[in-house]
Order: structure tokens, then sequence, then C-alpha cells
């Protein structure tokens, strides 16, 4: 499997007046294409930040102090403004935790996927409606002409959690950057969700970045991982093998503490 996104030497500081704060320190890492990658940490281990940074979508206090993002053979922290933007949302998408949140309130649904399909193709508006119902199959909503005309407040948290899976596989990105996507479901509804942006993964062909602070999901439903302590990766290896024999002191009380759930 080849790469199709390597991390080096990353390192992110924070601007607070006249203090510095080091959110991400020396950071390596490698996503290879088609598989889901885990990265996984405690709250505040800098886990957001390196997902942010490699589409550049930062806050303003943000500054990469070294590091390079490799993607298709360029430097994404180097290329321009105009060529970042393009590559976001359509090779390289995410999905957040709050997904009612990311969502309009005062527009449908269907509306907005619409409006994010016709934002990478070029086709009619009642093309990309129809292409709008084949994307809520694909996420296996019951009934997408009913979603389509529904707002967010007017559905589940997991419906509204598929609803942005597919605005974000609507373009066929490469990458599929997903921070604690299913963090607010209750336990079921996550397995169901996560084991769709499996089933996804392999038809669509993508790869995942996986962002979590929960263990068990890691080893459930990934074969690599990497864990995040203060800044630093201290640990990228075999999920199975980070449950066996955690190599640093950091995963053991992470380990520790799913078995405390
Ligand atoms: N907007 C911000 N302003 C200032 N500092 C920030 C900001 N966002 C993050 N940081 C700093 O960067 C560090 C890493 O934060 P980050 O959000 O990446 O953590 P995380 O691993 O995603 O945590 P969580 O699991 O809670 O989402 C934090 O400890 C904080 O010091
Ligand atoms: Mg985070």
């Amino acid at each position: 499997m080849g790469k199709l996104l390597e991390i080096k030497n990353l390192s992110i500081q924070f601007r607070h007046g006249q203090t510095i704060v080091k959110a991400v320190e020396g950071v390596h890492l490698d996503i290879y294409e088609n598989e889901i990658l885990a990265l996984a940490g405690e709250s505040g281990s800098g886990k957001s930040v390196t997902a942010l940074s490699i589409t550049r979508i930062l806050p303003e206090t943000a500054d990469i102090i070294s590091g390079q993002v490799f993607f298709q053979g360029q430097d994404l922290l180097k290329v321009s403004k105009a060529q970042i933007e393009a590559i976001r949302g359509r090779d390289i998408s995410y999905i957040f935790q709050e997904a009612a949140a990311s969502l309009n309130p005062v527009l449908t649904v269907g509306r907005q996927i619409q409006e994010s399909i016709l934002l990478h193709q070029n086709i009619s508006k009642k093309e990309a409606l129809n292409a709008a119902v084949d994307l809520l199959r694909l996420v296996k909503l019951p009934d997408p002409e009913h979603i389509l005309s529904s707002y967010a407040h007017q559905l589940s948290g997991g419906m509204n959690q598929r609803v942005m899976i597919a605005m974000a596989l609507s373009s066929r990105p490469k990458l599929l950057i997903a921070d604690e996507p299913t963090t607010a479901l209750d336990v079921t509804i996550e397995a169901e969700v996560i084991r769709m942006l499996l089933e996804l993964k392999a038809k669509m062909k993508f790869s995942i970045l996986f962002i979590t602070h929960n263990l068990a999901l890691v080893e459930k439903f990934t074969q690599r991982a990497a864990i995040m302590f203060r800044g630093r990766i201290v640990e990228q290896a075999d999920s199975k093998k980070i449950f066996s024999s955690p190599g640093h002191p950091h995963t053991e009380d992470l380990i520790r503490s799913i078995i405390r759930l």
C-alpha cells in the first residue's frame, strides 16, 4: 500500500499574549491508502490541532513552526491559498463531533447536501438533488426524500452524523478526517456509524484518520494506531499490539481508563 499522507516533524504553538503554548511537537504520522488510522490520546494531547493543520484551518493564534505535510507529492503547508482551498473539501474532508452544530439550522438538509455537491461538480441543481438522494442511500438513511426536506433539529444525532458523512463524501475524497465523530452518540449508534464508515471506505476506497480518546474503538475498528501524549506521538503501531504490549506508560494509562469504564 502506498502512502497517502505523510506528516513530518510538525510543531505547532499558540500565542496567548506574551506567552507561547506548545500544542504539537515533532509529530511524524503516515497515513496509507485505503487504511483507517486511529489517532488516540487524552484530552488536550494535540489530536485536533494536528488534524486541522493538514488543510491549514487552525485558529489565527496558532503558528506552525516546523514541519511538512506531504500529500500527492506536494507539501500542503507550502502550496498556495487557492490550491489548499481546492484540496480542502475535495480531496480531504472532515467530520466533527457535533454534527447538528455543523449543519445550518435554517436550511433543509437537502439544500445543504445539494450545495456541497455543486461546489465540486459542474451539474444541474436537479442532478445534484438526485446525487444527494444517492448519497443518503449510501449512508443508509431510510426514506431519503423525507430527510432531504428536513431540518437538522428534526433529525436524531445519529441521523445528522450520517448526513454530515454524506456531505463529506460527496466530493469522493481520498482522505476523511473524522475528529471524534461518534463521541456525542450513544454506544449502539456509535458502533453502527463506525461500521458504516468502514463499509464505505472499502467500497469507495478512501483513507480515514480516526481521532478518538476511546481506545476500545481503536482496538475494535482499526488496524493501526498512533498514540499522542502532550503534543507528541509516543507510539505508532499495530492496534492489537498496542493493547497486548503497550510501548509507553501513557498508553497503559489510556488502556486502564477504558477498563475502568
Ligand atoms: N484555540 C486554541 N487556543 C489556544 N490554545 C489551544 C487552542 N486549541 C488548542 N489549544 C492548545 O493545544 C493543545 C492541544 O489541543 P487539541 O485541541 O489538539 O487537543 P485534543 O487532543 O484534540 O483534545 P480533545 O480530546 O479534548 O479534543 C491544548 O492543550 C491547548 O493547549
Ligand atoms: Mg480534539
